[in-house]
């Protein structure tokens, strides 16, 4: 096998591993996925995806039948097969809440060097502090026979979920850090498949080809712009609570500008994810270990501000609901609150940080009796905070609440009627976390509406 054709490994088999092996075997590749769980590969093997993720199951299902698409458990299996290895293992935030755990990218990188019989191509694509894939290339030269000439790459993704089966069929860029021609022809060969489905549908797809650091740089940087433009925005919305101004209406006649853009200025209860808040934070560590902390200062007010939109909700609802904050923060005990939304995001079943889950289990915390329903998120959320009480339906939540949160701005909840929910609950208050809802309908209906940065409806 050449270059013409590569074999791709995609090492870990979580969110992102699974995703983009399964796309580029559609994209018509051989592939093979590996990960040391069993049960998932088992699982993968079956043509189940463990994760919610739209369009991902049937193009599983199509290229298990297809023979294109196969699992593994053996990094003998996967050494012997593939020339390029995409390294796609978890990086955790570590104990100490900062910087990143590189355990799974060293375990996956020693056994697969150590298997390898052959010339080889091992492309990292975790989220790593700069510098990581220069350490890798030290690992595969300390692991790897050398007679073998394996080389190392690193070629960060953008995904989003929800939208993920796109963003790697058609990826707004695509970036590599190489260090010799070998493997920049080895990466465009693995992507060709990309820029030609591209071509057939009269697109470009961008390449930018560059050095490890900052292949790296880019993947945290892209986070750590999209984590402050959301921040900037829910800044604004601070100042307009207390101005009186409306801050949707702010970030359209801002976004106009096409220098600012449109999108993600969603002011709301804020950013969560498995990405953003763990990204910022191991972002500055790593940039305070290299001697340049201040340039990243403003990163940890970016943080602040996001937490800050999560403690408002809470006065909100004790304004709301009349309580008084104590120096404790607000004592909620004997209300009862409908929290709707515990994914981080709509149409995401993942509550890894998410503004939703954090501010239910805060209102618990003060004493509120909480009543959580999610489209999709309910049985992680479960798993995460098992104090809380769920439910099947968001009329099930909402029934004698006296105050409705709306946190997670998923159809259902934007689309529902007022008028109808006000008959159910026990007093017609509304906190729109995201500000999805219109405040003119729902006062029209009777509720005590507050938004995210805006003003209250007369
Ligand atoms: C994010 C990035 O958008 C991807 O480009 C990146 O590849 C990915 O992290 C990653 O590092 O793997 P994702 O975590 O799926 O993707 O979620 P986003 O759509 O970015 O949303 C993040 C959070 O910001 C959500 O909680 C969302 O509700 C919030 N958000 C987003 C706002 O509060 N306002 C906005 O205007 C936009």
């Amino acid at each position: 096998s050449g270059a013409s054709r590569p074999r791709l490994a995609f090492l870990g088999t979580g969110y992102l591993g699974a995703t983009y092996a399964i796309c580029f075997a559609e994209l018509g590749y051989e592939v093979l996925g590996f990960d040391v769980d069993e049960a998932k590969i088992a699982k993968l093997g079956a043509g189940q995806v463990p994760f919610h993720e739209p369009g991902l199951d049937e193009l599983l299902r199509t290229n298990l039948a297809s023979g294109r698409l196969r699992f593994t458990t053996s990094y003998e299996t996967v050494a012997d097969f593939a020339d390029v290895h995409f390294i796609c293992v978890g990086t955790p935030q570590r104990a100490d809440g900062m910087g990143a755990d590189l355990a799974y990218v060293e375990a996956s990188v020693t056994n697969l060097a150590r298997h390898l019989k052959r010339r080889a191509l091992i492309v990292g694509k975790s989220t790593v502090p700069v510098g990581t894939a220069e350490w890798v290339e030290q690992l595969v030269a300390k692991h790897a026979d050398p007679e073998l000439g394996v080389e190392v790459a690193w070629s960060p993704e953008f995904l989003q979920e929800g939208f993920a089966v796109e963003d790697v069929l058609r990826p707004n860029r695509i970036v590599v850090g190489v260090r010799s021609e070998w493997s920049n022809g080895m990466l465009y060969a693995a992507h060709k498949g990309v820029f030609d489905l591209a071509a057939t549908e009269d697109r470009e797809v961008p390449l930018v080809v560059t050095d490890f650091a900052t292949a790296e740089l880019v993947k945290v940087a892209a986070n750590a712009f999209l984590a402050t433009k959301i921040s900037f925005i829910n800044a604004m919305a601070e100042v307009c609570e207390v101005a009186g101004g409306d801050v949707t209406q702010l970030a359209k006649a801002i976004g106009y500008d096409p220098r600012i853009g449109n999108r993600f200025l969603q002011a709301g209860v804020g950013f969560g994810g498995g990405c953003l808040p763990k990204d910022i934070r191991a972002f500055q560590a790593r940039a305070q270990e290299l001697g340049a902390g201040e340039a990243l200062r403003f990163l940890h007010e970016v943080d602040l501000i996001n937490q800050r939109r999560r403690t408002r909700v809470l006065t909100l609802a004790a304004e709301l609901l009349g309580r008084r904050a104590g120096p404790a923060g607000p004592d909620l005990s004997g209300t009862r609150i409908a929290v709707l939304g515990s994914a981080f995001k709509p149409n995401s079943d993942d509550v890894r940080d998410a503004p939703a889950l954090a501010v239910a289990t805060a209102l618990s915390t003060a004493g509120a009796d909480v009543h959580v329903y999610d489209p999709q998120g309910m049985e992680n959320a479960r798993i995460k905070q098992p104090t809380l009480t769920y439910e099947t339906s968001m009329v099930e939540a909402v029934t004698g609440a006296e105050l409705v949160c709306v946190l997670t701005e998923w159809a259902e909840f934007r689309n529902a009627d007022p008028f109808a929910l006000g008959d159910l609950v026990a007093g017609k208050r509304v906190i729109d976390g995201r500000n999805c809802l219109d405040p003119a309908r729902w006062a029209r209906a009777g509720w005590l509406y507050r938004g995210m940065g805006r003003p209250t409806p007369a």
